[in-house]
């Protein structure tokens, strides 16, 4: 374990530069920009403390440690070996972290960079947010102080041209610590324990951009469209901040072009513009698209994105390229509004669009990998979600291009708490209550985050608040700021109800719990966080990971007192001052509804049940209600993945391994489903599609636990896009002894193929909740479901086949392999879970998508479940397991 007490002893890490890297001018033509590609970081504990001295090129800083362009101290740290990310996130290792007194000074970040600055060429710094505020010096001068350079999000354009030199320059950045409370960082509440640096560093990008004399900021994109076949032409209007940086006045030339999806549909864009000497102004270029292509949700169709390029020119003597500017974005229209209940809806493209999302984590350490968010996304569509929710995790440009990209949706917005909720009226957080110095750097960070994402067709919506709304000046900064990036998605005051400015009026999104488990039914009730209205965050609270995940981060006494303390602290739950330290209510109601566990393994498998169990309830429930007379308009998913391994609030856990909380979402949010309704017993028809057509068939058939028929049925019917129904009651659910399954299809009886199968376990009596003692974070029962039965199922046995399949969509490097499940004998196969292993490495195959898991086989049935990974692995073996079925395996070679 390389743990060090303090980081005074480290061991000097070496490297050899590569001279020839950096031997070239980091920008050198007009409209360039480049990224800092990496630094020397070190703690100001073991430097001189002269900022002027070691920002001039020629220290030998080759002891420092070497980091990525955008690393926190800790992500530098992790790099450069001092700390071992599986050793720091085993057990409760990273506790001896916390409060080690090198993270409470600052941290120089330095570079030294070769440019060769030309006459009448404009040089510029531009930074995206440091944590949590910094200087900045270039060549021994300071261009930046942290009065301004403050917020994680405070993203500044300082000018560089006088500083820098032909050869080498450096710039040096002293990074100072954060404390949550006091600054605008990106903090993590009571999601988990905190990185013991408070995410202190450059954790965005800083770039180097060359221009001539006159400049652009990066483009706005503004569009009339509002729904389909309004109108067969869209107008488009680029926006740009000019700025003359000369000492004379300029005539600028603007062209450019905006590509549509099919080259041909290339549009241009034009115009001349006069600039006085030092003058910035804010222009725009008109254009028209015609026939556009539509962005739409992954669900409703497809993800055209368009690309504006232009140019700025200037004529001297000859017409000269003064700077540049790309974007990418897509035709669509979002908006939001109140209904008559005051919740909030969403349209989208005209279409009522209700929310079915989840709450992203970023990494602890703030380490942003591309390929992992493209997975982690990818599982959400998988799952059929439609929607992100970031609270104040706006993470990097590349998170909104993915999105945009995927079709997932994205409301982005402020984090709850700690300083940006400093709010007179918040009693409920510790946050620094603002002062007027604050107001400046909440400017900023609107401004630049606005900006970043303002063309992005993925954007839902910002949430200027999350648990509290700011205050009326907070509110006018936040407002002026979008405004001046010609925002055009709804703007909303908070996530919750507790109040709200006059500016934006209240923001129609609840935030009443639960955040810890409650039984399925509750999501059939009508108060707190049951199926009605925009539920801003909320969840059972279940993510439990599977066994080989919990084995990674786990002793062997952290796994037993996982089921034999149930109410433990525990320290991969949330962070030990937040009500989430011990799964105390969770496992209440496990033991008491699916019995007392007898080891490990059984406790993580009636985990996963009940996992299953919860999300499902939640994602149906809302489902069920999209358009009841008080509408669901929408579910956040408390949360969707964790910032480190955690044990709760996640739909998949931190290694990307899917889990019941992950398959419960994903038979809930089909795109026509049929589900059970545990208070009212009948049986809905959900529709979230807009233009599947067909007749429909509901098969409806109750057992007992050995497999006897209690009650069966068959229904035709149809429904309308977006809409759902209850199509029929289930009776004598009050026949069932002790425990029963009912499984629900729908087929498309056209095209013979079953839409939707979907099996309970029903006891006779529903829990009981107790909805006055509610609190913030969940409602009490009274009294538990008995599924104890479960325990007692006869075995039953699997035959299991498998076949190469094609994906609908061949794609190179993809396989896609078919499971039959065949239940050779008269009881039901309860909960079978479906796993995929390469065979050489040992490890389970991720990200991997599966057409189905944890099902619960009938009597005799067959049932026929599609894997799909990507990758490379040849030789695999295929496990399944359940309840009452004994584990077996088969090998596969991939041809
Ligand atoms: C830089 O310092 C290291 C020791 O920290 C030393 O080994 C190396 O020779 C020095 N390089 C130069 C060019 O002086
Ligand atoms: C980190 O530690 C683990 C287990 O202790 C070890 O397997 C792994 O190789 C280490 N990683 C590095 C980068 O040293
Ligand atoms: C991190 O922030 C918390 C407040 O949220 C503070 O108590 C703690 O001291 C900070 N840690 C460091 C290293 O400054
Ligand atoms: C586009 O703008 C023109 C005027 O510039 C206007 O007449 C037309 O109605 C606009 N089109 C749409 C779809 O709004
Ligand atoms: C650039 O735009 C101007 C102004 O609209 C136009 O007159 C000129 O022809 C354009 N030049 C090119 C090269 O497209
Ligand atoms: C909606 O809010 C307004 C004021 O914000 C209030 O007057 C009205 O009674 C509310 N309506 C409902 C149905 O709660
Ligand atoms: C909670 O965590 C903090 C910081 O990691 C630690 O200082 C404190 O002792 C812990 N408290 C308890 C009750 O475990
Ligand atoms: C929801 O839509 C379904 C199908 O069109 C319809 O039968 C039902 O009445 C609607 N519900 C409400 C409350 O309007
Ligand atoms: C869902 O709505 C579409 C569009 O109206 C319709 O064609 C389809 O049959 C509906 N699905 C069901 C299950 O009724």
């Amino acid at each position: 374990m390389k743990l060090p007490k303090s980081l005074g002893v480290l061991s000097v890490v070496l490297f050899t530069t590569n001279l020839k890297a950096y031997a070239e001018s980091l920008v050198s033509s007009p409209g360039e920009s480049s990224i800092i590609p990496g630094w020397r970081m070190q703690s100001v504990t073991q430097i001189k403390d002269d900022m002027s001295e070691i920002s001039q090129p020629g220290i030998n800083v080759s002891s420092w440690y070497e980091v990525t362009p955008r690393s926190t101290v800790m992500a530098g740290l992790l790099d450069n070996d001092v700390y071992n990310e599986t050793d720091l996130f085993y057990s409760d290792n990273m506790e001896k972290l916390a409060g080690q007194s090198i993270f409470k000074a600052p941290w120089i970040y330095r570079k030294v960079f070769t440019m060769n600055p030309s006459n009448d060429q404009y040089y510029t710094l531009r930074t995206h947010g440091i944590t949590s505020k910094a200087d900045i010096y270039v060549n021994g001068v300071q261009i930046a102080s942290s009065e301004q350079q403050q917020g994680s999000y405070g993203g500044h354009k300082y000018d560089l041209t006088g500083h820098i030199e032909s050869g080498s320059n450096c710039i040096l950045i002293r990074a100072y610590p954060t404390n949550y409370l006091r600054d605008f960082a990106m903090g993590f509440v009571d999601w988990n324990p905190y990185p013991a640096d408070n995410g202190t560093g450059v954790w965005r990008d800083v770039e180097v951009i060359q221009t001539g004399a006159v400049s652009m900021s990066p483009l706005r994109v503004i569009t009339d469209f509002e729904k389909p076949d309004s109108s067969s032409l869209v107008n488009v209007t680029l926006k740009t901040d000019l700025v003359n940086h000369s000492p004379r006045a300029i005539r600028v030339e603007i062209n450019g072009t905006i590509t549509g999806p099919i080259k041909a549909d290339t549009s241009i864009v034009s115009g001349f513009f006069e600039l006085n000497a030092g003058e910035t102004k804010t222009v725009s270029m008109k254009s028209t698209i015609r026939n556009p292509q539509i962005w739409w949700p992954a669900t409703w169709g497809e993800q055209p994105m368009y690309v504006a390029h232009v140019d700025a020119m200037i004529r001297e003597s000859q017409l000269v390229l003064s700077d540049s500017s790309v974007r990418k974005f897509g035709i669509r229209h979002v908006s939001s509004y109140l209904n008559q209940h005051n919740d909030t809806a969403f349209v989208v493209n005209g279409e009522p669009f209700q929310v079915l999302g989840a709450g992203y984590g970023p990494d602890i350490f703030l380490r942003f990998d591309e390929d992992r968010v493209s997975n982690i996304f990818q599982y959400m569509i998988d799952m059929g979600l439609n929607t992100v929710r970031l609270e104040g995790k706006q993470e990097h440009p590349e998170l909104f291009a993915l999105a945009d990209q995927m079709g997932l949706m994205v409301l982005a917005g402020w984090e709850c708490c700690d300083k940006w909720e400093g709010w007179e009226y918040n009693n409920d957080a510790d946050g620094v209550k603002w002062g007027e110095s604050d107001y400046p750097i909440a400017r900023a960070a609107m401004l630049h985050e606005a900006e970043m994402m303002q063309a992005h067709p993925s954007l839902l919506g910002f949430l200027v608040g999350s648990d509290y709304w700011p205050n009326d000046r907070a509110t006018d900064v936040y407002l002026d700021a979008s405004q001046e990036m010609d925002w055009q998605s709804p703007v909303i005051a908070s996530a919750s109800k507790r109040g709200y400015p006059e500016a934006l009026g209240p923001s129609g999104m609840k935030m009443n719990g639960p955040y810890d488990w409650v039984p399925p039914n509750y999501w059939y009730g009508d108060e707190e966080g049951a199926a009605f209205g925009f539920g801003s965050e909320l969840g059972a609270g279940v993510g439990t990971p599977e066994m080989n995940s919990l084995k990674i981060f786990m002793t062997e006494s952290d796994l037993e007192a996982l089921w034999k303390k149930p109410d433990a602290g525990l320290y991969h739950m949330s962070s030990n001052v937040s009500s989430f330290y011990d799964r105390y209510i969770y496992n209440k109601a496990l033991f008491a509804r699916y019995g007392e566990p007898s080891s490990l393994e059984d406790y993580v498998a009636k985990c996963q049940m009940a996992d299953y169990e919860a999300t499902r309830a939640q994602f149906e429930a809302y489902s069920t209600r999209q358009n009841a007379s008080r509408p669901a308009t929408g579910t956040i998913y408390w949360m969707l993945n964790s910032a480190w391994p955690n044990l709760h609030w996640q739909l998949f856990d931190y290694y990307l391994n899917t889990m019941g909380a992950y398959f419960g979402t994903k038979l809930a949010t089909r795109m026509e489903h049929v589900a059970y309704d545990y208070a009212s017993q009948s049986i809905w028809l959900i529709n979230h599609s807009l233009e599947n057509e067909g007749e429909r068939e509901i098969s409806v058939d109750l057992i007992d636990k050995n497999g006897k028929k209690i009650w069966s049925t068959k229904t035709k019917t149809t429904t309308s896009p977006n809409s759902s129904k209850e199509a029929i009651s289930v009776q004598k659910v009050d026949d069932i002894e002790d425990v029963g399954f009912l499984r629900l299809t729908l087929r498309d009886t056209k095209a013979k193929k079953d839409l939707s199968r979907n099996v309970y376990w029903l006891s006779p009596a529903v829990d009981v909740l107790d909805w006055s003692e509610s609190n913030w974070y969940y409602t009490p029962v009274t009294n538990y479901s008995d599924y104890t039965e479960l325990q007692s199922l006869h075995s039953a046995s699997i035959k299991m086949t498998l076949r190469n399949t094609q994906l609908d969509r061949p794609a190179i490097g993809w396989t896609s392999i078919e499971v039959q499940l065949e239940n050779k004998s008269k009881t039901p196969a309860l909960f079978m879970r479906l796993d995929i292993i390469d065979s050489k490495s040992k490890k389970e195959i991720k990200p991997v998508y599966w057409s189905d898991n944890y099902v619960t086989l009938w009597p005799k049935e067959k049932l026929q479940i599609t894997v799909v990974y990507q990758g490379d692995a040849k030789d695999i073996h295929i496990e399944a397991s359940g309840r009452n079925v004994a584990t077996q395996t088969i090998k596969k070679s991939i041809v």
